[in-house]
């Protein structure tokens, strides 16, 4: 079987990797990809992320007789690459562009929740400026002020004060910093808990909950600094219960699934509930339409079962005769990132200490794997950093402190001049007070 990827960063080499061990796999492709994941799978410099980039992974599908198309980002997904597939007769894995919506415009999942009567923090939406600027003057902190549309990650302000409240919306609505993104934005509630990320498998009438796992998304130790793509990430998440687990099920997923289905909205892919968890339960901080990165190198890292398997039961409408197998230690996943990030940073650095880490690993037995995002190659061939986050060690150990010591000791030699990660992947961290 052929199969297909789109997308090139960190959660797509974790993904087009796991379909390539599947015994059922001959040939995995990933469009554009990236040099990094090329050292795995086939890549092709095809970018679904326009009208134009779709309809000539269209035509690479077609050509290259694949039989199986898998969405990594949201970028695609909220275009409609799915009905596009769909609509030339092609298998393809992910929500189509209707329920894409749920990522797409914050309102728009705003207003879903508050119909569906699903816990979420309170909220003002505003499209003026001045408007925006009175109320955030005045309403106190910690606020949160959020971007409408999609700003790959970095459209959220957790403000202390008034002035980082104020600075947020110059930044999303004066600078237009994320494009028409800002054209709205989102004032909201801050809700102190821990965060957890619950990613579901749907195929609209079946909901398989994969592992949970936990995001670090503010760029520096002790969750501080601007929020980034996500620095880090651990799974299983260890400050959580069964028990949070079915109320997360029970308030969240299973009234999402169904306010849905009320709404006329099919929901065939990966479902991503970023949730807090205060002292009165879940509430929903955001839904992406897609795995979480870098969540699912941690939660793929444990999969046991064929990761095709799995997708082709969701594609197939039969996610109720799969149980997916999970290894029962923890997986970590550390991300090296370009000085800088999410600032501006420099690219070009060479990206060294690969075949030292695979000769470790290889005598130590460590089950660990580099899985690349921002990188590219340079005339020489040589790896080099393309992007913000650059790279992620993933790590599995027996126990959580045995993959943190095993991702820590690879990122010490794997790397590039400057790189920063955080120190403190792993550590269970409270937003908050
Ligand atoms: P989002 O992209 O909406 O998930 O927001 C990015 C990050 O900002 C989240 O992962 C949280 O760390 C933080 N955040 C967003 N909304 C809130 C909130 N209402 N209260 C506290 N933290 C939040
Ligand atoms: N790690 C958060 C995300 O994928 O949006």
């Amino acid at each position: 079987m052929k199969v297909l990827v789109l997308g090139g960063g960190g959660r797509e080499h974790v993904l087009a990797w796991k379909l390539s061990l599947s015994p059922r796999v001959d040939e995995v492709w990933c469009a554009p990809g990236n040099a990094g994941i090329a050292r795995d799978v086939r890549t092709t410099p095809i970018n679904a992320d326009s009208e134009d980039g779709i309809a000539e992974a269209i035509r690479f599908a077609r050509d290259r007789g694949i039989d199986l198309t898998v969405v990594g980002p949201e970028a695609p997904l909220v275009l409609g690459v799915v009905d596009r597939f769909e609509e030339a007769g092609l298998r393809i894995f992910g929500p189509n562009r209707a329920a894409a919506q749920l990522e797409g415009s914050k309102c728009f999942t705003k207003e879903f929740l508050a119909r569906h009567g699903i816990p979420t923090a309170s909220f003002h939406v505003f499209d003026e400026v001045e408007a925006a600027r009175r109320h955030v003057a005045t309403r106190g902190v910690p606020v949160v002020v959020k971007a409408e549309g999609l700003a790959a990650g970095k459209g959220v302000f957790v403000a202390r004060t008034t002035d980082e409240a104020l600075a947020a919306v110059e930044t999303i609505m004066v600078e237009r910093k994320f494009g028409a993104a800002g054209d709205r934005l989102i004032v909201e509630d801050f809700l102190p808990g821990f965060e957890l990320t619950l990613i579901v498998l749907t195929d609209g009438k079946t909901a398989v909950p994969l592992e949970t796992a936990q995001d670090y998304k503010p760029v520096f130790n002790g969750n501080t600094g601007p929020n980034t793509g996500g620095m880090g990430s651990y799974s299983p998440h260890v400050p959580l219960d069964d028990g949070l687990i079915s109320q997360a099920l029970e308030r969240i997923i299973q009234p999402t699934l169904a306010g849905l289905e009320r709404d006329g909205i099919e929901y065939r892919g990966a479902l991503y509930a970023g949730l807090m968890i205060t002292s009165k339960g879940p509430s929903l901080l955001e839904y992406n339409v897609r795995f979480g990165d870098p969540e699912v190198q941690s939660i793929l890292f444990r999969l046991e079962t064929d990761l095709l398997d799995v997708i082709e039961a969701c594609v197939d409408g039969r996610l109720d005769e799969v149980t997916p197998r999970w290894n029962p230690g923890t997986a970590i996943c550390v991300i090296g990132a370009s000085p800088g990030y999410p600032g501006r940073y420099e690219k070009g650095r060479v990206i060294e200490g690969l075949e030292e880490s695979a000769r470790e690993a290889e005598a130590r037995g460590d089950r660990v794997k580099v899985f690349f995002a921002g990188a590219g190659a340079d005339a020489e061939g040589r790896l080099v950093t393309s992007g913000g986050r650059v790279l992620g060690v993933t790590a599995l150990g027996d126990t959580l402190d045995g993959a943190r010591e095993c991702a820590y000791r690879h990122l010490r030699k794997v790397g590039f001049d400057g790189m920063h990660a955080r120190d403190d992947i792993g550590v269970p961290i409270r937003v908050g007070s």
